[in-house]
């Protein structure tokens, strides 16, 4: 018995190192495989899976189970092999129907540091024939799971109780649940989750804001979604409502401030609905995460995850929330199959994004978001391979969070632009919708995508948009010749400014500051020359206040400056930006700066030892690698 399980396990060792070994160059039909899981998706695949799972804030860990309901495609394969990463597995069993659990054996495979560790377990015998399957496994997480964040209450907005939040995108779940970490697999969900009584938890899934705070909760998320959409908070959380379909889940302290900044929510949900069709999610709230959260926003479904670097009391930075919203559409209704294809879901977004801006707020709120994406992408093809500058390149190895820069999200929302201007509007609305209507609850590749645009509207309108065109904006690196740049006349005035200043043909006094937008400002502070003296930083920040900006994104735009050219005077200020929001975004390019003046890398490796504490697992993996 015992040598059956062995060799069965050994044959799917073996079977796993030898895919994550293959270094064969990738044939056409491997464009649509995921790389990045271990999972035999092509064997059997998960479609329901259920939590029961308890917080343990002192030990740091969740620790329960979970059951996988397991459709075996391929019934010769008699291991299921499941994405882990540092998790502790106690136990499995398999059952059939309303059968008899029967324990499973188990072991680990050879551990990758990006991708985890593969946990084989063996079907028993028993079961060979069974086509239907649940596999439950008993597990805990470990301390340093890069998905969660275990915060003391000291890092906490109330600082009385501590606070746990989830980040799965893109492979995290197999840091908090074992499971096909894979996009391409959809599933639906339920969890039953346990807590000390004082707390709340939420998840990506159907939330009772009046339910008892009794310390058990349970969800249910009826839509099949891929796994990196799997997402739990658990805190000293309230929940306001805003609109009908729509409010806010924060610290009490935070709730008032969130409620009214995002106030535009619920417009901005009808809105969407009218352009791109359904909202198939039923409600859609917004969580206010501490500040520690390691991204500007995260689409977890009903329930996007924000940073409260977004707080800046007047509603600048709310286009987080329409991309996080619109990736109902583009992203959780319609998902990338695998992270190559990451700009269906980012560069879509994008796209989706501007148009809410537009509507819910002027053309030329979009147009600078347009401009200010725009210019990152210039940035970003200055060192990113040719290669790498394809929407969708081939990605083997390497890690799916670092992908591209804003290749997915700014080259991807060109290519839509593009799209819009040659067919119209009109047609171009109408395609979008049946997309989205005739892909919902899918993963699609993008060759899957190019296909459906040909048939759709290449093919059915000729000599818009050739085929060749369309693919030298998926597979080309650059941008075409006719692609259209986008324009911002307040952009274009403010760096107008900026040159003339730094020129000293204008004063501080000449700079219309008071009319502009934060956008703007940011605008003109990174078309400052390139040899400004750093003393001159002095006049600007005496004029406008800058090291003191409440707004985080002046203020990142501000202190990349004062790191390039060493404003030693601010440097303290600087340290405080630093110390304010473990957003990557925001402090990443700071970090980077300082470490790349010259003078100032050990400096800025003291800076980062002293924040560490406070900052996310990913966070802190992403400054490493700069200093
Ligand atoms: N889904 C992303 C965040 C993400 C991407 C997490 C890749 C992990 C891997 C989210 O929708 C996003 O794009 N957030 C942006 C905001 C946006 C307005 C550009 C962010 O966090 O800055
Ligand atoms: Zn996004």
């Amino acid at each position: 018995m015992m040598t059956r399980w062995l060799s069965a396990i050994v044959a799917g060792l073996l079977a796993v190192s030898s895919c994550v070994q293959s270094e064969a160059p990738a044939i056409e039909g491997d464009l649509a495989r995921d790389y990045f899981t271990f999972a035999n998706t092509d064997q059997v695949v998960t479609e329901h899976l259920a939590l029961e799972l308890t917080v343990d804030f002192a030990a740091e860990q969740l620790y329960g189970s979970v059951t996988l309901n397991l459709k075996r495609i391929d019934l010769a394969a008699k291991n299921v092999i499941l994405d882990t990463r540092d998790l502790t597995i106690e136990s499995a069993s398999f059952r059939s129907g309303s059968g008899a659990p029967i324990v499973a054996s188990y072991a680990f495979g050879e551990t990758d540091a990006i991708m985890g560790t593969p946990l084989i377990v063996a079907v028993p015998e028993e079961l060979y024939s069974a086509s239907s399957v649940a596999l439950k496994i008993n597990y805990r997480t470990s301390p340093d799971s890069t998905a969660l964040q275990w915060l003391p209450p000291s890092l906490t907005a109330g600082g009385k109780q501590p606070f746990l939040f989830s980040q799965s995108q893109a492979i995290h779940a197999r840091s908090w649940i074992p499971l096909q970490d894979t996009p391409a697999i959809r599933i639906t969900y339920e969890a039953v989750i346990h807590t000390p009584p004082e707390l709340l938890a939420v998840m990506s899934a159907t939330n009772d804001p009046a339910a008892d705070r009794d310390g058990t909760y349970e969800f249910v998320m009826p839509q099949p979604i891929p796994a990196y959409l799997l997402a739990i908070a658990v805190g000293d959380i309230e929940f306001s409502a805003i609109g009908s379909q729509t409010g806010i889940y924060a610290e009490p302290d935070v709730l008032e401030a969130a409620a009214y900044e995002f106030a535009d929510t619920q417009a901005m949900l009808d809105t969407a609905e009218e352009l791109f069709g359904p909202y198939q999610w039923g409600r859609y709230d917004l969580l206010i995460l501490p500040p520690s959260f390691p991204y500007g926003g995260m689409e977890n479904p009903r329930l996007s995850f924000l940073t409260p670097s977004l707080l800046a009391g007047d509603r600048s930075l709310v286009s987080v929330v329409a991309h996080e919203l619109a990736h109902s559409w583009s992203g959780n209704l319609v998902t990338n199959a695998t992270w190559r294809d990451g700009w269906l879901n980012e560069g879509f977004t994008n796209y989706l994004e501007l148009r809410l801006m537009e509507v819910i707020y002027s053309e030329a709120r979009a147009a600078e978001d347009n401009v200010l994406g725009y210019r990152d992408l210039l940035l970003d093809f200055e060192w990113l391979a040719p290669k790498f500058q394809a929407l969708a390149p081939r990605l083997e190895t390497g890690d799916p969070d670092y992908f591209q820069g804003s290749v997915h999200y700014n080259k991807g929302s060109l290519f839509l632009q593009y799209l819009e201007n040659a067919f119209g509007r009109d047609l171009f609305d109408a395609f979008l919708s049946s997309y989205f209507d005739d892909f919902a609850f899918q993963t699609i590749t993008s060759e899957n995508f190019l296909d459906y645009l040909d048939e759709k509207l290449l093919s059915a309108h000729p000599n818009a948009v050739s085929r060749a065109q369309a693919e030298q904006w998926i597979y080309e690196p650059g941008l075409p010749d006719d692609a259209l740049i986008p324009v911002s006349t307040t952009l274009d005035q403010a760096a107008a400014m900026a040159t003339a200043w730094s020129r000293g043909e204008i004063g501080v006094e000449d700079i219309p500051v008071a009319d502009w937008s934060p956008q703007a400002m940011v605008h003109f502070i990174n078309s400052l020359d390139t040899n400004l003296p750093e003393a001159r930083l002095g006049v600007l920040d005496a004029a406008f206040s800058l090291s003191d900006t409440r707004n985080a994104i002046v203020g990142r735009a501000w202190f990349i400056q004062v790191a390039q050219r060493r404003y030693l005077p601010v440097y303290d200020k600087l340290e405080q930006h630093l110390n304010r929001f473990g957003r990557i975004w925001l402090i990443h390019p700071v970090y980077k700066a300082l470490a790349e003046n010259g003078v100032d890398l050990e400096l800025a490796r003291e800076m980062f030892e002293r924040a560490r504490e406070h900052y996310h697992p990913l966070t802190i993996n992403r400054i490493e690698s700069v200093l």
